[in-house]
């Protein structure tokens, strides 16, 4: 086997992920990038042995840069995570559609040229206002109306093409909403389901950025980093889908999950302020049909709602060092 290429490498998803990649291949088999440079040595929970030697900087709308990582470390695949999310996209629509569209066709065509294996991260935000809302389908509708999602469906497109046009073998999930603690998500619609509960836990008081009613698809850290790897260690054949697979563990309200933060912390208080981000999440859908997913590769969710906010929360008070007082059982 030959290395891996994580892109975006120190994002929300991709700092569990190659945590994930290190323990099933070898620390020595991921190589990590991302645009920053790191100036010092980094530590790893999951791969303690790990430093900057397994790091490169990488903006991926360098082709030539990433083209000679590809043949100085010989990758064999890539999982492409480096991208600008839904929020940020909308302050920096050019930036967005650079980044996500032509750093994926970079991708895309070093894919094509080396025989390279690829993972794209698509996501609920390719579907708008006339998608369905509830049980989605796999193939419906997609009328985004953020740039963020006309970057993910012109990726779905440009990864479909290239599967059928020149056999590349690409793979992808339409990813929703994702809970996690080890890094922060930035720039993201979702990203209210994560900063809760850190403000939960430091202040007991959140203003949150959607309206209480809010209710979104969503998944625990574990499951999506499960999920990715499900996907691409899938026979071949198996991949009846090279668009995007509709993929979902759970789906709550904004208010739901306030309720749920309340039986571990019963003074914890919520108000809504809703901002330009409601109506981002208003375009977008509640509950999706992932019923392919779970015939061609087997995808199951493990975390619903209440095992999220108890793992959540147990992980983060230990993390930011503020005892959780179960007053309620
Ligand atoms: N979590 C992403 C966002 O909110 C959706 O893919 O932008």
């Amino acid at each position: 086997m030959g290395t891996i290429l994580v892109t975006g490498a120190k994002g929300q998803l991709g700092s569990d992920l190659v945590a994930a990649l290190c323990q099933h291949y070898g620390a020595a088999s991921v190589l990590e990038s991302g645009r920053a440079a790191l100036h010092r040595a980094y530590h790893c929970d999951a791969v303690p042995q790990r430093d900057y030697r397994f790091y490169e900087v990488l903006d991926v709308m360098d082709r030539q840069r990433l083209q000679d990582l590809i043949e100085k470390y010989q990758i064999d695949a890539i999982y492409h995570l480096a991208g600008v999310l839904s929020a940020k996209g909308e302050q920096q629509p050019d930036r967005c559609w650079n980044v996500n569209v032509n750093g994926l066709y970079n991708v895309l065509e070093t894919a094509r040229i080396y025989h390279l294996k690829l993972f794209f991260p698509s996501s609920i935000a390719v579907f708008g206002p006339h998608t369905p809302k509830l049980d989605t389908p796999q193939i419906t509708i997609e009328d985004p109306s953020t740039m963020y999602g006309i970057t993910k469906v012109t990726g779905e497109l440009l990864c479909h093409y290239y599967a059928h046009r020149y056999g590349v073998d690409v793979r992808s999930l339409r990813l929703p909403g994702i809970i996690s603690y080890s890094i922060p998500p930035g720039g993201g619609t979702t990203d209210f389901a994560v900063e809760i509960f850190y403000a939960a836990l430091k202040d007991r008081h959140y203003t949150c950025f959607v309206r209480p009613e809010t209710r979104l698809p969503m998944m625990y850290m574990p499951d999506a980093v499960r999920a990715v790897l499900e996907l691409m260690q899938a026979d071949e054949a198996a991949i009846k889908i090279r668009s995007s697979y509709n993929i979902t563990a759970v789906s709550f309200s904004a208010a739901e999950l306030v309720s749920e933060i309340q039986r571990y912390l019963p003074d914890f208080v919520c108000d809504y302020a809703p901002d330009f981000r409601q109506a981002i999440a208003d375009s977008w859908v509640s509950e999706v049909d992932d019923s392919k997913a779970r015939a061609d590769w087997g995808w199951r969710p493990e975390y619903d709602l209440p095992a999220i906010v108890e793992d959540m929360l147990k992980q983060l008070s230990r993390r930011l060092d503020i005892p959780l007082k179960n007053r309620n059982r």
